[in-house]
């Protein structure tokens, strides 16, 4: 057993926190350590105005960082104590987290704290290896814990009709230049030293359409970047949604908590996730969404999960550039 101390979590808590997935790999937070808190604060200066205006995929990738944070805490030795949008006249501070209670990590924390650095988004279709469906309720049941709900769509028929409604907003997007300047600003050419935005080795370079074909978005544009495919991986996975009652802020925090455990979990049983959210950033089609294959509830994260034995790496910034 490690030997505790609540400067190790904080340690432990802020180098963790960056590792989380974030809308175009934006990383939009900084983090300050002051005695034994962490104030985590969304960057606005990272918010892509044109597909997030409201901040919602900001405030997800936010409420992603903040369970990596409190897993890489809990892994120290603590529970962390997390207060969420503590003080209304800040609104940028998205949470203050502190190590509370002294506590042994269950060994579920362990396996999810083993997977930080691991996971990572895939872009391609999928092995063609079945997904146990208790994996799936039981990372439902963890997206549950925290606030928000996953709900695998098995119907053939509406899973055509999410990927006919990401076909769509990927043909609205594609055709936008405001969307083109948007993605193309967060691309990155190979062999870019840049710590943020999606790495063109982080995608093959000719789209592997699945059946349906959920379409990936074009962070190439029209330069050929990319890798090579895995031939042999072109099954769909099992496609899901994270979705929350309500459409708040706090409701956007709990998707990105939810999501992150999801991940976390899935990675842990050799399960990756395949992201889709180009439907969820046009108002009319993510309200579409919401009515015909979200009971009412909001859609926050459309995506695929499945097997791939492709694997990529993704850079971070350093610490240096996100604590204040
Ligand atoms: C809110 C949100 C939306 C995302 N949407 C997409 C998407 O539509 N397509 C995609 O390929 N990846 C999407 N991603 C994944 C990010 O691009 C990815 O997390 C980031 O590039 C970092 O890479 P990593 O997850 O491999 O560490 C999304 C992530 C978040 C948090």
């Amino acid at each position: 057993m490690s030997i505790r101390s609540p400067k190790r979590a904080l340690d432990a808590a802020v180098e963790a926190g960056r590792w989380a997935p974030s809308v175009h790999n934006t990383q939009p937070w900084s983090f300050a350590v002051t005695g034994e808190e962490i104030s985590l604060r969304a960057d606005t200066s990272r918010k892509l105005p044109v597909s997030d205006a409201a901040g919602r995929e900001l405030l997800i990738s936010c409420g992603a960082a903040l369970f990596t944070m409190s897993t890489a805490m809990r892994c120290e030795g603590y529970e962390p104590a997390v207060r969420i949008l503590p003080d209304p006249d800040r609104p940028g501070l998205v949470a203050t987290i502190r190590p509370g209670e002294e506590l042994e990590a269950d060994e579920l924390t362990r396996v999810l704290g083993g997977e930080i650095e691991r996971r990572r988004t895939h872009r391609a279709g999928f092995a063609d290896v079945p997904l146990p469906d208790r994996l799936i309720e039981s990372l439902a049941r963890g997206a549950m814990r925290e606030g928000a709900k996953l709900t695998p769509i098995r119907a053939p028929a509406a899973v055509h009709v999410l990927a006919a409604l990401t076909q769509a907003a990927q043909g609205v997007q594609a055709q936008d230049e405001r969307f083109s300047l948007e993605l193309i600003r967060w691309s990155r050419p190979p062999g870019s030293t840049r710590t943020d935005g999606v790495p063109a080795e982080a995608y093959p370079r000719e789209p592997v359409p699945t059946e349906p074909d959920f379409p990936q978005r074009r962070y190439s544009w029209r330069h050929g970047w990319g890798t090579r495919a895995e031939p042999a991986e072109v099954s769909t996975g099992v496609v899901a949604v994270v979705t929350t009652r309500g459409d708040g802020r706090e409701e956007w925090i709990a998707a990105g908590q939810a999501l992150q455990r999801v991940l976390l979990h899935a990675s842990a049983h050799g399960v990756s996730a395949a992201f889709h959210t180009q439907a969820l950033e046009l108002d009319l089609l993510r309200e579409f969404l919401r009515q015909e294959l979200c009971s009412g509830e909001y859609p926050q994260m459309v995506m695929r999960l499945g097997v791939t034995f492709d694997s990529k790496d993704v850079p971070r910034r350093p610490l240096t550039d996100i604590l204040e």
